[in-house]
């Protein structure tokens, strides 16, 4: 018989939710199979230029006919829950109108193998792979997507709002608003600011519409958001860095947490826009309720949380906003050059709660990038991502220990993946996928990571 795990150093509350996170197109493939429509990502990874290795998420880890051998590996690593997303375009191919039943019934089965496995199923609605078919029409920029996104939750929430008991309605609203709309670095790869303010503002308000929706078709439920939110610091301790990180902060953190916890738009922000004409036309894309709508009481708060940003006062950058991706130098980073600061984690926590009295948080996304493979032995000796995810579990319970109402943790990613415009030159995952057999080989951090789970603690 194996032997109870001792208490750890670092013991979680009892129901702590120990979990994986992937997104669709990261891991799915299948890209046009069983009637699926397009989304912007295959667009978008189909025009050349677009991604770092000319690859696309056609086939990514073949995620759609191997899900049941993917939640046999959830089930060996014990894991308490599995947050994944709907890929929008499976369900409703043109955005609105006809149903995808073959759609339905994939995310059916997936649902219902993790129950089975006696794992909790954790939706994200949109994690950024929209409908091509209403990009035609304008996308995120226009109202009516927001219309569409809440008839989409509809009949999702109907179809699995029994089975389904936690839901996120957006996955990182600044990344697909910005990086999509304004830095053309993510699809549909636009380059316009005030674009990307509209598109940001159409998030949010669909967020809000959905939320009554999905409550109303799946008893009980909780749902939230999940935003990204690294740690933002100045460089120095000069006045002008300091107002610079604290405008970063903004355009990141409290553009999207001022509405949803009911204090509008944050005036400062609306003004620096205005005078970089990010507001154009002002904010005439707010209507009556609208932030009423945004400020809807949620169940809980997603967090993402990779890295710290240290931001220098730089006059020529985008709204006079500068993250130094170089700064500090001589620290530990990842191979996204991404510095490892895990105390950055109980600070963003801490500042959720006190700021912000958020009623519960999730950690919904978390983990570094290191593209160690199989050694001669066939074993994945990952050290460096092991302590990364020790180091940021340490700081948690730290917060914890504070007072933070942290609830659980997803552990970003289940799987080595298709990383949006990196292509497969990152590896996030705890299990390796060989891309050429899909071949999947559990890390050590995922070993690792299956002691925690089963102690409920670090050690
Ligand atoms: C987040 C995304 C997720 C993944 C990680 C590395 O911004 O939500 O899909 O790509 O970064």
């Amino acid at each position: 018989m194996d032997k109870q795990p001792s208490t750890s150093e670092w013991q979680f509350p009892p129901d702590f939710l120990w979990g994986a996170a992937t997104a669709a197109y990261q891991i799915e493939g299948a890209w046009d199979a069983d009637d699926k429509g397009e989304s912007i990502w295959d667009r978008f990874t189909h025009t050349p230029g677009n991604i770092e290795d000319h690859s696309t998420g056609d086939v990514a880890c073949d995620h759609y006919h191997r899900w049941q051998d993917d939640i046999a590996l959830m089930q060996a690593l014990g894991l308490r829950a599995y947050r994944f997303s709907i890929a929008w375009p499976r369900i409703l191919p043109q955005g609105r109108g006809r149903v995808n039943q073959v759609g339905l019934d994939f995310y059916s089965r997936l649902v219902d193998g993790l129950l089975k496995a006696g794992i909790k199923p954790c939706v994200t609605l949109y994690h950024w792979d929209l409908p091509q078919a209403l990009q035609d029409t304008g996308g995120w920029a226009t109202r009516t997507t927001a219309e569409a996104f809440v008839e989409y939750a509809d009949v999702l929430s109907r179809h699995l709002g029994d089975r389904v008991s936690s839901w996120i309605t957006h996955n990182e609203p600044h990344v697909a608003a910005f990086v999509g709309y304004h830095y053309g670095a993510h699809a549909p790869g636009l380059r316009d600011a005030a674009t990307a303010v509209r598109v940001a503002h159409h998030l949010l308000l669909s967020h809000g519409w959905a939320t009554p929706v999905i409550r109303g078709n799946s008893p009980g439920c909780e749902v939230g958001i999940a935003p990204n939110l690294n740690h933002i610091e100045p460089a120095t301790r000069k006045p002008a860095d300091i107002a610079a990180a604290r405008r970063m902060e903004g355009h990141i953190a409290r553009w999207f947490l001022d509405p949803l916890y009911g204090r509008g738009y944050p005036a400062d922000m609306v003004a620096l826009y205005i005078t970089q004409n990010y507001l154009p036309a002002g904010m005439d894309f707010v209507q009556p309720g609208d932030l009423e709508t945004i400020a809807t009481p949620t169940d809980f708060l997603g967090l993402n949380y990779y890295t710290r940003s240290t931001v220098i006062e730089h006059p020529e950058s985008r709204a006079g906003l500068a993250a130094k991706g170089d700064y500090p130098p001589d620290v530990e980073r990842t191979e996204m050059n991404w510095e490892v600061y895990p105390n950055g984690l109980y600070w963003v926590l801490n500042r959720l709660y006190f700021e912000y009295q958020v009623p519960k948080i999730y950690i919904t996304e978390n983990g570094a990038s290191y593209s160690d493979g199989p050694d001669a032995a066939g074993q994945v000796r990952d050290a460096r991502r092991t302590r990364y995810l020790r180091e940021h579990l340490i700081a948690a319970h730290r917060a914890i220990q504070n007072g933070v109402p942290l609830a659980g943790y997803f552990v970003w990613s289940l799987l080595d993946n298709f990383e949006w415009a990196k292509g497969y030159t990152q590896r996030f995952g705890i299990i390796w996928v060989d891309y050429e057999t899909q071949a999947r080989t559990l890390k050590d951090s995922a070993l690792w990571y299956k002691d925690v789970i089963a102690r409920n603690g670090v050690r």
